[in-house]
């Protein structure tokens, strides 16, 4: 027997599901004979939470978020242990909530979101070879879920009470989807970390709230007492931060309400939320019976299983912990798709953020597998609307914004530089062509990028007052970002072989227009037009960047655009301990503020919340957005010096820079050839240095170079005096 999902039905309710509900599908039947192997292969237009005889399979919030209008992601999972033979009844039930699919609006899908359409066969191989296929079909049951209700943005209401009452028989049809289906082809989604309370109180205005001491992006698992009675009810509230007062704060969730209600039965239980999940640091119980209180909460952080692979420790608490808030905002930003934040109602693949992010996120975490899958999603919005929209999957805002779109180029780079492979580079070649091809379509002036709308530094602080939008010049950055995709569609194509001299006419094109139409002038400017190569007066503009930090007051004032390469453009050019200055900077503005004011994970803004200990504004406040965190790369790439000499680290370039601001750094980075190790530190009037490699290395310490060979060791040491 074919082992097929594409030729099985799907079943649906009728009449369509109101816009949270969810539905149950069940399914009852015998094997008789002796069990070798049985697979479940199952998807759902929706959130599927599946179970086998009661015992839940598969991985939270299956399956998966996609651009489904082309990508339709299914799972296979082995469920031979689950199944009883003989007489004995089984019983397969699927419970369909609204997911990420009931986000898309384009052409019959909001219907079948709300007909809750589930595709499943469960194949099973006997002892003798009897092959035997339970698939949906007219057979299947739909009941109202205990799980009543749930939605991405708002949570769950589960009724523990509630009977499975019987809704009419499932209608079966074929989908558009069929064509579109493919094996979940990314990391899988999973529980990790768990969180008993860190403190439990109650607020000024009288709320009882616990706090679990880190954001996290999951939910809460209840188990609940003996005392517990049939109907108790128990609601929750879910926030990242209190606010000055020291009262629960939900405002800069805007209209996620982001509750979790649960109706008790008798006696003890255990229950967490089947399809959708919350970003937070506190809950807040709203409603409870008197026996159950911080004790019955534990908080799991649910994100997809990447592999860590980055680990920096150095003599400051500060920056270790911010180090710690980078690693977590990748983490709670890292659920199946690249998001910007994973609390308010956004939660979305922003093109930007993942840009912005992408080399600091690969030297953390092995990301090849998580980032391919987005930019498959990528390529095929690409192909469809002829240019990358900002969000993917394309849920809203089509919006074509340089930077943003350019992670069609600066993720398979990315990506290709850490890892090397070549068939990586080669599937996303096409897409990095196109996209250059496509803001040469679009620009109003011929080798730059000018005219469309664009974010531009968004978030900067040089901004007007009340203003998202930085000081810098839109068509600037965007011209300095189409010379940079058109630099990396080159290198990619001279890695894979590809004739590139249209591009590489192109691209010098751009630079010299560019360098005869712009003089940066802000920071993310001069940030720009340095790091990307856009000028032949490197030092003059090194000096401005510079004197714009100093004049400010020795602080960064750059958004989304320049804050990845503000470290890099100063180091690059002489400029190190400035970049240090930045990077360890205490007061407001700079990384380090955040973590004063208490911060586990990154903020959105500079200014999240003020001095005075006021929120930047509740209308677009995230405390967990990562894009800022993006620095960790220069701590990798520059501080510990670690940089592929070939891509995926065949060899490595390693040239640490020390500095007296710190005591000491410990950096390793796991590549796929395995584990560079590089430390510095100061004692006794030296700075020394050790480093282990396990592929060849070019190292240069003290303006002194020499080559290591694959799993060499050395120490060095400096006379810090000279
Ligand atoms: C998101 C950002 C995103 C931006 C676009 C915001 O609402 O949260 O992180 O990149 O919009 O400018």
């Amino acid at each position: 027997m074919k082992k097929n999902i594409k030729d099985v039905l799907w079943i649906q309710c009728e009449p369509v599901a109101e816009r949270d509900d969810v539905v149950l599908y069940k399914k009852n039947f015998t094997v008789s004979g002796r069990i070798k192997r049985a697979e479940l292969f199952v998807t759902a237009c929706g959130v599927y939470c599946a179970t086998l005889n009661g015992e839940k399979v598969g991985m939270p919030m299956a399956p998966g978020f996609d651009s489904y209008e082309f990508r339709m992601p299914y799972q296979i999972y082995d469920v031979t242990h689950l199944l009883r033979m003989g007489d004995e009844l089984n019983e397969l039930a699927i419970s369909v909530g609204r997911g990420w699919y009931g986000w898309f609006t384009a052409e019959g899908m909001p219907e079948r979101s709300k007909r809750r359409s589930l595709k499943a066969a469960l194949y099973v191989t006997l002892e003798d070879g009897t092959e035997l296929c339970i698939e949906s079909d007219g057979d299947w049951r739909a009941f109202s879920s205990k799980c009543v209700s749930s939605d991405i943005y708002n949570g769950e209401y589960y009724d523990a009470t509630r009977a499975d009452t019987p809704l009419a028989p499932v209608t079966v049809t074929s989908l558009k989807e069929d064509e579109l289906l493919l094996l979940h082809d990314g990391e899988k989604i999973c529980e990790h970390e768990r969180f008993a309370p860190l403190s439990a109180f109650v607020t000024p205005k009288g709320e009882y709230v616990v706090d679990f001491g880190q954001e996290i992006t999951g939910y809460v698992e209840l188990a609940l007492p003996e005392a517990v009675r049939a109907g108790d009810v128990i609601e929750l509230s879910h926030a990242e931060v209190l606010d000055r007062d020291g009262n629960f704060y939900t405002a800069n969730y805007r209209s996620a309400k982001a509750k979790l209600t649960y109706v008790c039965r008798d006696g003890a239980q255990v229950y967490k939320p089947e399809h959708t999940f919350y970003g937070f640091r506190y809950i807040r119980f709203d409603k409870r019976p008197a026996c159950v209180d911080a004790s019955c909460v534990t908080a799991i952080a649910v994100y997809s299983d990447i592999k860590r692979t980055g680990r920096i420790e150095t003599s400051s608490p500060l920056l270790n912990r911010l180090i710690d808030n980078i690693f977590w905002g990748q983490k709670d930003n890292f659920l199946d798709v690249p998001t910007d934040c994973p609390q308010r109602d956004e939660r979305q693949g922003w093109t930007g953020d993942t840009e912005v992010f992408c080399r600091a996120a690969n030297y953390n975490f092995d990301c090849e597998k998580f980032y391919a899958r987005w930019m498959r999603m990528l390529a095929h919005e690409l192909n469809a609307r002829g240019h990358v929209p900002c969000i993917i999957p394309a849920v809203w805002r089509h919006k074509f914004s340089a930077a943003w779109s350019d992670a069609a180029t600066i993720v398979p780079w990315e990506v290709y530089r850490a890892y090397g492979d070549k068939k990586f580079l080669a599937e996303f070649f096409p897409t990095m062509k196109n996209h250059v091809d496509s803001v040469s379509a679009a620009t109003t002036t011929p080798n730059l990028w000018t005219g469309g709308d664009h974010y531009g530094d968004w978030l900067g602080l040089d901004a007007a007052e009340g203003s998202y939008d930085g000081a810098s010049d839109h068509d600037l950055i965007a011209s300095a970002y189409y010379a940079r995709s058109t630099e990396l569609t080159i290198k990619a194509g001279k890695e894979l072989g590809e004739d590139v001299a249209k591009y590489e006419e192109l691209y010098k094109n751009i630079r010299a227009t560019f360098i005869a139409t712009y003089t940066p002038k802000t920071q993310t400017e001069c940030i720009l037009a340095l790091h990307f190569g856009l000028t032949d007066e490197k030092e003059a503009v090194a000096k401005r960047l510079r004197d714009r930090i100093v004049a400010c007051g020795r602080h960064l004032e750059t958004g989304f655009v320049g804050t990845p390469y503000i470290l890099h453009a100063l180091s690059e050019n002489g400029y190190t301990e400035l970049a240090y200055e930045l990077l360890l900077r205490e007061g407001f503005p700079s990384w380090i503020y955040s973590v004063k004011c208490g911060a586990t994970t990154v903020w959105e803004h500079w200014d999240s919340r003020n001095e005075r200990g006021d929120f930047w504004s509740s209308d677009m406040n995230s405390f967990n957005h990562y894009a800022y965190g993006a620095a960790i790369d220069w701590i990798y790439g520059v501080a510990a010096g670690i940089t592929p000499a070939e891509p995926g680290y065949k060899s490595v370039n390693i040239a640490p820079r020390a500095t007296k601001k710190l005591e000491y750094l410990n950096v390793s980075y796991e590549t796929r050839h395995g584990e560079i190790k590089v430390a510095w530190e100061h004692k006794g009037g030296k700075t020394i240095y050790k480093i282990k490699t396990p592929c060849n290395a070019h190292v240069t310490i003290g303006g002194e170079s020499f080559e290591l060979a694959a799993g060499e060791e050395c120490t060095k040491q400096l006379d810090e005096s000279v």
